[in-house]
């Protein structure tokens, strides 16, 4: 069974967010974000993936890692952190997001040093944490599998049964923080919470370029989206060669794939899912 570490009991409002997927430009927009709207300084929790898609995976852990944030491993800590020559993701071999992926992990796995190696293999893959009353649990695609894909249109029964294994590693919990799937949404299954706040560094194909956290609040989380400097992080992907379509997506919102997604959520059956 996996262990669990306690982020400890916030007194008050906690940022809350996952993928920041080398977007360092990304990471100083929240910071920015969050300044403009008073908050600056509050706790931050991640789920994660901190180094993927884009070019600047040091500037990213540095930029995090220097503002204090608490974090689970990612698919992509995992496979970064053992040394492995994938992602991780479990995409199936010569689709598009297998494609796209050698190129943007050769590039990650070359630039993360052994230091950030093995603060990564130091990382949980769960953890809970208390703030306005309810103890949160902290996950990355599921508790089943750290790279499992939970979607906002899968049936409750598919989220009943990760709360479940959740539960039986961390006791009860009264809400679900979790990332992986880059799409930001909010769910109630018997009365616990399911929020996944998306990517922080890639949006959630939907044709709009801003991404997203959430700052965990009294009453329900808020999903914030908001714009930030993405000609800066798409420069940074040319000049590193990361022009495999990840980087046509800062600037569109879409995807350059949806090999994953399930087909009520692909381009054109959905729209924006939250503001
Ligand atoms: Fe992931």
């Amino acid at each position: 069974m996996d262990a669990v570490v306690d982020f400890g009991a916030f007194p008050g409002d906690v940022v809350a967010f996952g993928g920041a997927v080398s977007n360092a430009h990304a990471v100083s927009g929240m910071l920015a974000d969050l300044a403009l709207r008073g908050l600056a300084g509050l706790p931050m929790v991640s789920t994660g993936d901190h180094c993927a898609y884009c070019a600047e995976p040091m500037r990213t852990l540095a930029l995090l890692r220097g503002a204090g944030m608490h974090s689970i491993a990612g698919n992509c800590e995992e496979s970064l952190g053992a040394g492995g020559d994938d992602c991780g993701c479990g995409f199936v071999p010569g689709t598009a997001c297998d494609l796209a992926s050698g190129a943007w992990f050769s590039h990650a796995a070359s630039e993360v040093d052994d230091a950030a190696r093995a603060w990564m293999r130091g990382l949980p893959r769960l953890a809970v944490f208390r703030a306005h009353g309810r103890r949160w649990g902290v996950l990355h695609g599921g508790a089943s599998a750290v790279n499992r894909y939970l979607w906002p249109v899968d049936p409750d029964a598919m989220l009943r049964d990760e709360i479940a294994l959740l539960e039986r590693a961390a006791g009860r919990v009264d809400a679900v923080l979790a990332g992986h799937c880059g799409l930001p949404f909010t769910r109630e299954i018997d009365g616990r919470l399911w929020l996944n706040t998306g990517a922080l560094g890639m949006p959630p194909n939907d044709g709009d370029a801003r991404v997203s956290y959430a700052v965990i609040e009294a009453g329900a989380p808020r999903i914030i989206r908001f714009d930030y400097d993405w000609p800066g992080a798409q420069a940074a992907m040319h000049a590193a060669g990361l022009t495999q379509g990840y980087d046509r997506c800062l600037e569109t919102g879409w995807w350059p794939s949806e090999d994953v997604l399930p087909a009520a959520l692909r381009r054109g059956a959905r729209r924006v899912l939250s503001d």
